[in-house]
């Protein structure tokens, strides 16, 4: 078994990195985790809605750390129209993220209907901009409804085959998938349709999140039978599946509440430990043949972001011991895994 492995530019096709302070702690762990391309996520308070806000934002990012390229993008809001998606691609803008209403952090103000933003979508697909959906749709209070996070995933995909069969040349990613039956539904659509799978949903299944709120994340951890449907893809080394970690950093007191009335944040956070634990964890199912199509080479085909030259990382086969906390100033963050062993670390 060899001893380093080599990988080429790696890029994290989908991570929260927050704002103020906060995104002053965790931005600088995306470099940290062996990645030097960040896709960012736009549910920020207030969202980002426009090309000024996204560019204004990528600035922040840029001083913060200067080396990590940062892909940029917008919430999709009834504030959106064609002209700011033409304006959004001039500026470099490279994607357009779909939150269903209600359904995770700060999507109250997402989506609620998607034939009312067809003419959005339109001049997307023609000046060749990604559509990133959060794939669930909204849980239901309507009485009978049989709706929660175990099917929300599934529920959705109808939506999806929809929008492909409506706008077959624009590039949509379905994000953070975590069922077979999503993994059969990109499988089965075009190549402009991909999916993004993140690191903790190739190791959590519902045991590991019920009653433990650190691994508690939207979409939730599905089935053994689902985690097995994302692991298999990647062992078959699929183009169109490719990481994006949904890294989603929360402040400790937001992930462990002991109060009735406050539910827990959702999200897993896994940027500053995220290229040693994803070779951990595909050489545990028998990918790690795979890790480089996985983390760089499919996604960056599919976003058509080649690696820059001589850009590389390599790992070693090191037992080393996941940080507890990362902290600066008031702030501090909690990453998943926290004190468990990982077989790889970067070689710096
Ligand atoms: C973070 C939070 O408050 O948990 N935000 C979020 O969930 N979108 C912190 C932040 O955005 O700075
Ligand atoms: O678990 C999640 N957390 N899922 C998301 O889609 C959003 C994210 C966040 O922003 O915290
Ligand atoms: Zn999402
Ligand atoms: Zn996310």
């Amino acid at each position: 078994m060899a001893d380093t492995l080599t990988i080429s530019a790696p890029a994290d096709f989908h991570v929260h990195l927050r704002q103020g302070t906060f995104a002053e702690l965790v931005t600088k762990h995306v470099r940290e985790g062996g990645f030097g391309l960040a896709y960012v996520m736009p549910n920020l308070v207030p969202p980002i809605t426009t090309t000024e806000e996204a560019l204004l934002y990528k600035a922040q990012l840029q001083a913060i750390d200067p080396v990590v390229e940062y892909m940029m993008t917008l919430y999709l809001s009834p504030e959106l129209t064609p002209q700011e998606i033409r304006n959004a691609k001039a500026a470099g803008v490279y994607g357009v993220k779909s939150y269903p209403r209600g359904v995770t952090t700060n999507s109250e103000g997402g989506i609620e209907n998607y034939e009312a933003y067809y003419p959005v979508f339109e001049a997307m697909q023609e000046v060749d901009m990604v559509l990133n959906l959060h794939g669930e749709v909204p849980s239901s209070s309507t009485p009978g409804s049989n709706t929660c996070v175990l099917n929300a995933e599934p529920q959705f995909l109808p939506h999806l085959r929809k929008l492909h069969a409506a706008f077959p040349r624009l590039r949509i990613v379905l994000e953070h998938a975590t069922t077979r039956a999503a993994v059969e539904c990109v499988k089965a659509l075009g190549d402009t349709v991909a999916c993004s799978i993140t690191a903790h949903h190739l190791a959590l299944t519902v045991d590991d999140w019920a009653g433990q709120s650190w691994h508690f994340c939207k979409p939730v951890a599905k089935y053994p039978d689902d985690r097995e449907a994302l692991r298999e893809v990647i062992r078959e080394g699929h183009p169109r599946f490719f990481l994006g970690s949904d890294s989603a950093p929360h402040p400790p007191g937001k992930k462990s509440t002991a109060a009735p009335s406050s539910p827990c944040a959702a999200g897993v956070y896994t940027s500053p430990i995220l290229l040693p634990l994803t070779a951990h964890l595909l050489e545990s199912f028998g990918a790690l043949d795979k890790l480089e199509g996985f983390v760089s080479t499919h996604g960056r085909a599919f976003y058509k972001k080649p690696a820059r030259e001589g850009e590389q990382i390599v790992l070693r086969r090191t037992k080393s011991k996941i940080q507890e906390v990362w902290a600066q100033g008031a702030d501090s963050v909690v990453p998943f895994w926290a004190g468990k062993e990982l077989n790889w670390e970067i070689l710096r």
